[in-house]
């Protein structure tokens, strides 16, 4: 299906992504060797923007690439491509990789080649109402990632792998566990409630730093108790809720894992209450700056 918004970003300019060309000796193509970021622009405005832009220069860093634009520039950037596209809601893509050389070599190129940055938009992927009142299906698998899944790189082939095999398996997510440990989904975050309190994995390098379950941890404060601990994947068998939160699909329940009902089996009471919370803080949003 061709994307409803036909205009990208490519290397400074906008052009119209069915034109937008790299080179295939981009080290992106060649080595997966680049980071990205998915910002979700709600109500006309972005949202998270500087988490996002944050964990997008930690992420560089991480890989030893220089941040090539401020985060004013990004923001521009980003305020330009949603402008094109014209939608209240969209979910805006960056990449960055560390650029195209004139061969293949394992080691960064010297001197160094400009980066390639890349940036479009598609539309917010809004839940059904089926899943807004029956909630999704998961299942658990292995996690067979690389041990620096705190880093947001575009190298996500087991990701894929992952997804596609919660799919193939009639689910709507992979939730990932090792050692009997319950860490993220394949693309989202994890949160299970048990005994009225809410729990999320630390952060480590075997988990992305999720900014939509940052912004969830902020928005339970005072009314849910909650913790950030390690959790068995045991506890699916006997907990209330489940819940998974990413920029595409903010947060949502998850009432079956491998088949089982997670607590009645519906969407439980206290994700009904976060997700109009939810829904009030995005519209909250619609009076703040455009740039913020
Ligand atoms: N993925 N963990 C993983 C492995 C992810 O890929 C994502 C997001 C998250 C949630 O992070 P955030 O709340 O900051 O979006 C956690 C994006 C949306 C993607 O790859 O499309």
């Amino acid at each position: 299906m061709a994307n409803p918004f036909p205009m990208a970003w490519l290397n400074g300019a906008y052009v119209p992504l069915a034109e937008a060309r790299i080179s295939p000796l981009d080290r992106g193509f060649l080595f997966a060797d680049g980071a990205y970021e998915v910002v979700p622009y709600c109500r006309g405005r972005p949202f998270l923007l500087r988490e996002h832009l944050v964990r997008l220069d930690r992420s560089l860093d991480a890989l030893r690439i220089p941040p090539p634009l401020s985060h004013a520039q990004w923001a521009q950037v980003l305020q330009g491509l949603a402008a094109h596209a014209g939608a209240s809601e969209q979910l805006l893509y960056v990449q960055v990789t560390r650029g195209a050389e004139s061969g293949r070599n394992h080691l960064f190129p010297v001197p160094p080649v400009p980066p390639t940055l890349f940036a479009f938009s598609s539309p917010m992927p809004l839940p059904s109402e089926a899943v807004l009142e029956q909630g999704l299906a998961a299942v658990t698998l292995e996690d067979t990632r690389w041990a620096r899944c705190d880093i947001k790189s575009i190298a996500l082939l087991a990701n894929v792998l992952l997804r596609q095999q919660a799919q193939d398996a009639g689910a709507a997510e992979a939730l990932l566990v090792t050692d009997g440990e319950l860490l993220e989904g394949s693309s989202s975050s994890v949160f299970v409630v048990r005994k009225g309190v809410l729990a999320t994995p630390p952060n480590d390098e075997r988990i992305l730093p999720g900014t939509t379950r940052d912004a969830v941890l902020e928005l339970v404060r005072g009314w849910l108790p909650s913790e950030i601990r390690r959790i068995p994947a045991a506890e699916f068998d006997d907990c209330e809720e489940v819940w998974i939160s990413s920029a595409g699909r903010a947060v949502l329940p998850v009432t079956r894992v491998n088949g089982r009902p997670i607590g009645s089996g519906r969407p439980g009471p206290l994700w009904t209450r976060l997700y109009a919370l939810w829904q009030q803080r995005l519209d909250a949003l619609a009076a703040t700056p455009a740039l913020n």
